[in-house]
């Protein structure tokens, strides 16, 4: 590591490198880096030679550790350099916290989640692991947790300690409320967290309510702290916990007291800081059209004003002075741009109009009509995402294939399956049915299986087919809502999904194959995905990085040169105003067909279902910029490698 660059060495030597102006909102240490892959490269690298001086001096190096999806890539290059000779003998590890009530072997316990993702795959000695004990008496946990603390102090104190961020902004289980000064504890989990873990719970309701958490007040005492996030959704935390006031509502807020504190985050959870998001603010930028609309859009935001009414004034008094200076363009000419921009995202077809002149129009005329594919990683997303484009494409001429990446059978709950055996075996009963004496087999199986797996366990490839099956239903059933016939929707059941659970997959080759495939057959002249900003451990961000890489491996078809891809947000966060280069109106009507769509899913939630709320902004702040006034907007943005 000797070769770095001290200004981008993630853990401090002595002192941190001064900061650049640009820097000057954050008040903790941000580097950002590409990607998960080689942000938790570099990391693994430099904790892998401390642990080596430490063993060459004959002394421990102690390790705090987190769960989640986060740390996930940096466990797994731990173990890479493991399989390369570096050994973990001399490693001391202390885990952040557990659920509470949670056994040792229960799939979601952190206990096992830590065995499974690091220590069952190097050579560190069981009794240096050190994770907090969900299954404690309620009565001793006070006194436990006295002596988990205590523990840390005998090791020595934490040389590192590795933080996720939940979405309240918390570390570790320290939720809003926690105070700097607080250790190890039981706390009430808050609902948002409990929300965030629902699916890998299957279900909140099943989501322990507490857990035992180390407080701030251990976490900071930790030498070096690195605090690392992944993808759009931590966007926004990262920020108010890197640039907001130091409060307790955010606890991971509280970093900025630490010297030796990093935030090692992805472009895409870089998004929201002042020097990416408002780059004019921190210091000269280069004023291209796309960095002028960036300005004016924020700016009319800010101000409150519509584009066209923007004045000079309004430009100085928020920062932003420097483009008309720079520009010498008067407001006026500046507005005047922007609003066309901004305008020309505006279609009703999404699919190009045919016959028209597309000079100031997203989508191509010709050819027509289209062949259009839509990815969509998991069955509801396209409905979320898309719903009120996808029918307006059908209804336009369009020849198009609606295609789920992944069978989806995750999201249904034992339940459903439950169900539907017990239909079969009804009816077999009923005197109408005879000899079914398979199918009552069948459902009797069925029944077995989700008896004997429990609550939380694993389903066998049984149930996992039957409620692949059950959710295929659902789909065809919210595709004949967007007016698609059963015969334009296919699923390519990507391996990966059917042999992971949430936050534990892993793609391999045989996704690519059929995604390749998929497309190759195809040959579209539009294709729909999403998934490209999310959290990298996120089936959505699976599904999308199967796409990319099957993108490129068809770079020599000649289809391919003609092919244009639009990225739509499903899950994941929305785009911001200025990314977005095609808006699709909708009327109520189309809206209320939308949601009637994501309505046919059995397990749609209410988080799901705001995806009207979010058409409805993002025409509000259309409205607002001076554009014409609809009911809602889907948003889409161009996508190239
Ligand atoms: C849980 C853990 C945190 C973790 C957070 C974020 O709340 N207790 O330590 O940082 O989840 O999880 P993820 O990394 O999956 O986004």
């Amino acid at each position: 590591m000797s070769s770095i660059d001290e200004s981008e060495r993630i853990l401090a030597t002595t002192s941190h490198p001064a900061r650049s102006q640009q820097e000057r909102f954050e008040k903790i240490r941000t580097l950002v880096r590409k990607n998960s892959d080689e942000a938790s490269r570099q990391l693994a690298a430099e904790v892998a030679a401390l642990i080596e001086k430490r063993q060459a001096e004959g002394k421990s190096y102690v390790l705090g550790l987190a769960t989640g999806s986060t740390p996930v890539p940096f466990y797994r290059e731990l173990i890479r350099l493991h399989q390369e000779g570096l050994s973990f003998n001399n490693v001391v590890t202390f885990n952040l916290d557990e659920y509470y009530g949670l056994q040792r072997d229960h799939p979601e316990s952190y206990y096992r989640f830590m065995h499974d993702q690091l220590f069952d795959h190097v050579d560190i000695p069981a009794e240096q692991i050190h994770i907090p004990d969900g299954t404690v008496a309620m009565e001793e946990v006070y006194d436990y947790c006295l002596s988990y603390e205590r523990q840390i102090e005998e090791a020595g104190g934490l040389d590192l300690q590795i933080l996720g961020i939940g979405r309240t902004g918390h570390i570790g289980f320290n939720e809003p409320g926690s105070a700097m000064d607080s250790i190890t504890r039981m706390i009430t989990l808050d609902r948002v967290t409990r929300q965030d873990a629902a699916a890998d719970f299957m279900g909140v309701a099943n989501v322990p309510r507490s857990a035992i958490t180390m407080g701030v007040g251990t976490i900071l005492k930790a030498e070096n702290l690195v605090l690392m996030a992944w993808g759009s959704n931590k966007a926004e935390i990262v920020k108010e916990a890197s640039e907001g006031r130091m409060t307790d509502r955010v606890s991971a807020s509280f970093l900025q007291t630490h010297d030796h504190a990093v935030f090692l985050i992805d472009s895409a959870a870089s998004a929201h800081l002042t020097r990416f998001r408002h780059p004019w603010l921190v210091g000269p930028v280069s004023w291209d059209p796309a960095m002028k609309n960036r300005a004016v859009t924020w700016l009319s935001g800010e101000i409150g004003k519509p584009i066209l009414k923007l004045i000079d004034e309004d430009y100085n008094e928020k920062g932003a002075g420097e483009l008309l200076a720079s520009t010498s363009e008067a407001a006026y000419e500046v507005n005047i741009d922007s609003f066309n921009r901004v305008q020309h995202t505006i279609t009703g077809w999404p699919g190009g109009k045919p016959n028209a002149d597309d000079s100031n129009r997203p989508e191509r005329a010709s050819p027509f009509p289209k062949k259009i594919l839509v990815l969509s990683p998991e069955p509801m997303d396209a409905f979320i995402g898309m719903g009120g484009t996808l029918n307006r494409l059908k209804e336009q001429g369009h020849q198009v294939k609606l295609a789920f990446q992944t069978s989806g059978n995750l999201r249904v709950a034992d339940v459903a399956a439950l169900n539907f055996a017990r239909v079969i075996l009804e009816m077999a009963d009923a005197q109408s049915v005879s000899g079914w004496e398979d199918q009552k087999q069948y459902a009797q199986s069925i029944i077995n299986a989700l008896s004997e797996k429990g609550e939380f366990g694993v389903d066998p490839q049984l149930v996992r087919k039957l409620k692949g099956l059950i959710i295929r239903g659902e789909v065809r059933d919210a595709a004949s809502v967007c007016g698609l016939e059963p015969e334009e929707v296919t699923f390519l059941d990507l391996p990966f999904y059917e042999k992971g659970r949430y936050r534990r997959f892993q793609k391999t080759e045989s996704d690519l194959a059929v995604m390749k495939e998929a497309l190759s057959e195809t040959e579209p002249d539009i294709i729909y995905i999403t998934g490209e900003a999310g959290d990298p451990s996120s089936n959505q961000a699976i599904s999308f990085q199967v796409f990319a890489e099957a993108w490129e491996q068809v770079a020599h078809e000649p289809w391919r040169k003609d092919c244009r891809i639009w990225a739509y947000r499903g899950r994941d966060g929305g785009f911001e105003t200025h990314e977005i280069e095609m808006a699709v109106p909708m009327s109520p009507d189309q809206l209320e067909q939308k949601v009637e769509s994501i309505r046919k899913f059995m397990s749609t939630s209410d988080d799901d279902l705001s995806a009207s709320t979010r058409n409805r902004e993002i025409a509000a702040t259309y409205d607002a910029l001076g554009m014409a006034e609809y009911e809602a907007i889907e948003a889409f943005r161009r996508w190239s490698n």
